[in-house]
């Protein structure tokens, strides 16, 4: 679905990303994790056909970037990302909001949407439980509510690939395991496309991801089986502080190792 051969990306003279080796099959959910700046929506930003590698080769849904139609691969991903949240009118309703995915434009114009958009639409709300706010005013949504509108929209054109940049940012804990189950029914859905979430915590990894990819100043650190990468010694190396894991229930959680002073010497006396 996805690979990407020696990549390494440039900007403006900075290394966003070096040297990456990555490849996600069919079927595989991935998370992508690392600490602020690693490069994690860089990344996610290639594996969408957003941004070309300055080095390297990308091959996405079974073409290489650069030698076809770029748009046409790009229509077969579904994405979110802050970037595109802060562009969807606050004035339209939420229903258009993800029916407009279906042509790729933000707000409602002159295009005709069918009968079935609406019906997909509609379902899709239902789907991520949305169901009530359908007809309201996306501005006047919560955030959590905002991010599952977000992912219905992202996946309005049946993609074959979804990315999710930090779905899980800025919610409470309650928004947040609201949207976790949300998220496990989608990665545990056969049905569903190849997912790749993008964050910056464990505790955000909803359970059935199969894979992670674990980044730091633009180097992946770690990349493969879950069980493997989310381990105390693989996640101090990417986040640069000792930090170990406790899993359970498909769930991760993550801390500091605590540091035990060493007890003050007792004196003795002769
Ligand atoms: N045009 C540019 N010129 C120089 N540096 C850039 C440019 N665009 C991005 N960067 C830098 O590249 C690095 C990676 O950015 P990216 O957004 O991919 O990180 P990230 O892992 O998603 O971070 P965060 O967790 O904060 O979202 C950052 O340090 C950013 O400042
Ligand atoms: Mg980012």
């Amino acid at each position: 679905m996805v690979r990407l051969d020696a990549v390494t990306v440039v900007r403006d003279g900075a290394l966003l990303l070096s040297d990456i080796h990555w490849s996600v099959a069919d079927g595989e959910r991935w998370v992508i994790l690392g600490p602020n700046g690693a490069g994690k929506t860089t990344l996610l930003q290639v594996a969408a056909g957003r941004v070309f590698p300055t080095r390297g080769t990308v091959d996405l849904l079974g073409d290489r970037l650069g030698q076809r139609d770029v748009f046409d691969v790009r229509g077969r991903v579904g994405l979110t990302s802050s970037a595109v949240a802060d562009i969807l009118p606050a004035s339209e309703r939420v229903v258009d909001v993800v029916m407009t995915a279906a042509w790729n434009v933000v707000g409602r114009a002159g295009e005709k949407y069918s009968d079935v958009d609406l019906r997909r639409a509609r379902d899709l709300l239902v789907q991520v439980g949305c169901r009530n706010l359908v007809e309201r005013r996306y501005g006047t949504l919560s955030e959590g509510e905002r991010k599952r509108v977000q992912i219905a929209r992202a996946l309005m054109t049946d993609p074959e690939l979804l990315l999710l940049d930090e779905p899980a940012a800025g919610l409470d804990l309650g928004a947040r395991e609201a949207l976790l189950r949300r998220l496990t029914r989608l990665v545990a859905d056969p049905l569903s496309p190849v997912t790749v979430i993008v964050s910056h915590h464990v505790e955000e990894i909803p359970p059935g991801i199969t894979h992670a990819l674990l980044l730091r100043a633009g180097r992946v650190v770690a990349a493969g089986p879950a069980g493997a990468v989310l381990t105390g010694p693989e996640l101090s190396a990417c986040f640069g502080i000792p930090l170990e894991v406790v899993a359970g229930g498909g769930r991760f959680a993550a801390r500091m190792t605590p540091v035990f002073d060493a007890p003050a010497p007792t004196s003795t006396s002769a």
